[in-house]
């Protein structure tokens, strides 16, 4: 199901994310780049430390994990946002639901990624306005991407409880009236 277009552009305006914030990352990309891995091993030393995220790293080979996680971080500074790229991140939520990874996990995850990738760009962009745009515009994108993978989690909510995406808004905005007696 992913996003719809107007999700996305309500994303968009407000957040402040567009062509330009992604054009911003493309221009850092060849000083981030490089350092993707050495984050990324430090990343699943953490997951492989942690006594929940553990066992789930051991459902796939930790190389294959680390160079879908590199690839996945690399994106992020292509400059390339298409249609392809939101649908991508959708079904990465998708692998991430099947495999029975907590939504906790991924929040936590990207949460570690907001710290680590802007140290990176601040440490390895000398020119300080374009490391602070980069960041802010990286900040924003990882918001979607978490939006979009949270969004499948959403989509197996619904699937499994048979409700629309209409009526999960409803009960998620609902108020409960208070008990006034009878
Ligand atoms: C920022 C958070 C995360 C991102 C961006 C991310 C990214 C990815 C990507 C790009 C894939 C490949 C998906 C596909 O090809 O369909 C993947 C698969 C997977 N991820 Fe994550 N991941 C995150 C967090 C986690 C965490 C916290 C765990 C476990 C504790 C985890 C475990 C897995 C597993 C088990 C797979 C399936 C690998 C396979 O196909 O064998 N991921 N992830």
């Amino acid at each position: 199901m992913g996003i719809s277009d107007t999700d996305f552009a309500t994303f968009c305006n407000i957040s402040g994310f567009g062509s330009a914030e992604a054009e911003i990352l493309s221009r850092v990309a060849k000083q981030v780049i490089p350092h993707i891995p050495e984050l990324t091993d430090r990343f699943y030393e953490i997951l492989a430390r942690d006594e929940l995220t553990a066992p789930y790293l051991r459902q796939s080979s930790l190389a294959l994990l680390k160079n879908t996680h590199i690839d996945w971080m690399t994106e992020l500074f292509c400059g390339n946002l298409d249609e392809e790229f939101i649908s991508r991140q959708t079904r990465i939520g998708e692998t991430h639901v099947r495999f029975r990874i907590p939504p906790i996990f991924v929040a936590a995850s990207m949460s570690f990624l907001r710290a680590a990738l802007p140290a990176v760009i601040l440490q390895k962009v000398p020119d300080r306005s374009e490391a602070s745009r980069a960041v802010a515009a990286l900040l924003r994108l990882l918001d979607l991407c978490h939006y979009l993978l949270d969004s499948s989690y959403n989509d197996a909510l619904m699937d499994n409880l048979g409700v629309s995406p209409a009526l999960l808004v409803r009960l998620r905005t609902v108020v409960a009236r208070p008990y006034l007696g009878a």
